[in-house]
């Protein structure tokens, strides 16, 4: 049931502190703190190359992995829908890896992706939700997202157990290609156990998030804007208000948006944007300001050393706890989720169920 919450999706977003926790202690060995992947039938070492699929947040958090495997574990790393994938007919690597994502396991488009992938003479690496499902059985090699039954036909909880899982495997790649050190892995895998304390914080956050939300839900237009892996996050907003309010939005790479989606930005648009401190911070903030210099409403995502530049141009701010650079993507998908889930019931909505779309869409 839904434990006395007013959606699944509510009871589900309140759940991602547990399923990051428990998904963790799967790929974390507690007494050495280093990340143990189940045996493979394959040297991590020697794989040329990885192609991610999957389909709808699922190829989210796939391109949020692509940007730790290729930082992380410098491997070359190519990523697409899976309905896209098999047509475009990739050259692909001897002894390659495929690796797919997929809460159900069932997703017609990913496993059609899967066998296409075999057939190419690539090794097969799931990460599951569901360990009985068709794909878990067609795979080499499972890695399971530990996120229990996910109800609401929105992914939440299932989009971090997969970040987590990603996390690890970059770290584990990395290890295995030598290019991260003990005190790297220490470093990463300490930034993953502190997440489910930090995500408890987020749900502190919600009259600011509110306070967003009610600006969204007067929009009929609005746009998500991140750079590097939190352009998967700004990916992931857009697709969670799509799903459940039925607001247009799209989004972009922030350094994008002055090549065009700009002449749509007045006081109509409002911008949301994933913008934690760090390397890519300013010039995500000169992005913003250019928005904001005409007329646009900015919503913006940061964290404490963020807030104060942001706070000039921003007309709400939601100030996340302050995270590692590795795992502020994780945090903030969860922000955007809860942001979009506001924006449902301002809308009022059948935000578990949502017209014309099912929890898994098993033809291609
Ligand atoms: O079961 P899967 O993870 O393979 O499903 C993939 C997508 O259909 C799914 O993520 C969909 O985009 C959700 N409705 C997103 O909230």
């Amino acid at each position: 049931g839904k434990d006395g919450y007013r959606h699944y999706m509510d009871k589900e977003l309140h759940e991602h502190p547990l399923v990051i926790g428990q998904t963790l202690q799967r790929m974390i060995d507690p007494a050495t703190r280093r990340v143990v992947l189940p045996e493979l039938p394959f040297d991590l070492a020697t794989i040329p190359r990885i192609t991610v699929t999957a389909c709808g947040s699922a190829f989210y958090a796939g391109l949020i992995g692509r940007y730790w495997l290729e930082a992380e574990a410098r491997i070359p790393v190519d990523a697409d829908v899976a309905s896209e994938l098999r047509y475009r007919e990739p050259p692909l690597s001897k002894g390659g890896l495929g690796l797919m994502i997929s809460q159900s396991g069932e997703t017609a488009d990913t496993l059609a992706a899967l066998r296409s992938l075999r057939a190419g003479g690539q090794h097969v690496m799931s990460i599951l939700n569901v360990p009985e499902s068709t794909m878990a059985r067609e795979s080499d090699i499972v890695l399971d997202t530990i996120a229990g039954p996910e109800i609401c036909v929105a992914s939440t909880k299932a989009f971090t157990a997969q970040l987590s899982v990603l996390a690890c495997l970059a770290i584990a790649i990395g290890r295995a290609r030598g290019v991260i050190g003990e005190a790297r892995e220490m470093e990463l895998v300490q930034a993953l156990l502190d997440l489910p304390s930090r995500a408890v914080e987020l749900f502190g956050l919600g009259d600011d998030i509110r306070a967003a939300a009610a600006i969204i839900a007067e929009a009929r237009d609005v746009l998500y804007l991140g750079r590097g892996s939190h352009f998967p996050v700004a990916l992931e907003g857009a697709l969670k208000l799509k799903e459940i309010s039925y607001i247009h939005a799209e989004a972009y790479a922030a350094g994008e948006m002055k090549h065009g989606p700009i002449a749509l930005i007045d006081k109509s648009v409002p911008v949301v944007a994933s913008a934690p401190s760090g390397p890519l911070f300013e010039k995500t903030a000169s992005n913003l300001q250019e928005a904001q210099a005409r007329g646009g409403r900015l919503l913006v995502f940061t964290d404490p050393a963020g807030a104060a530049r942001m706070g000039k141009i921003a007309e709400r701010l939601v100030v996340l706890p302050e995270v590692h650079g590795f795992t502020a993507p994780i945090l903030h998908s969860i922000a955007v989720q809860m942001l979009a889930y506001e924006v449902a019931l301002l809308k009022g909505t059948d935000v578990d169920q949502p017209r014309n779309l099912a929890k898994s869409v098993t033809v291609e």
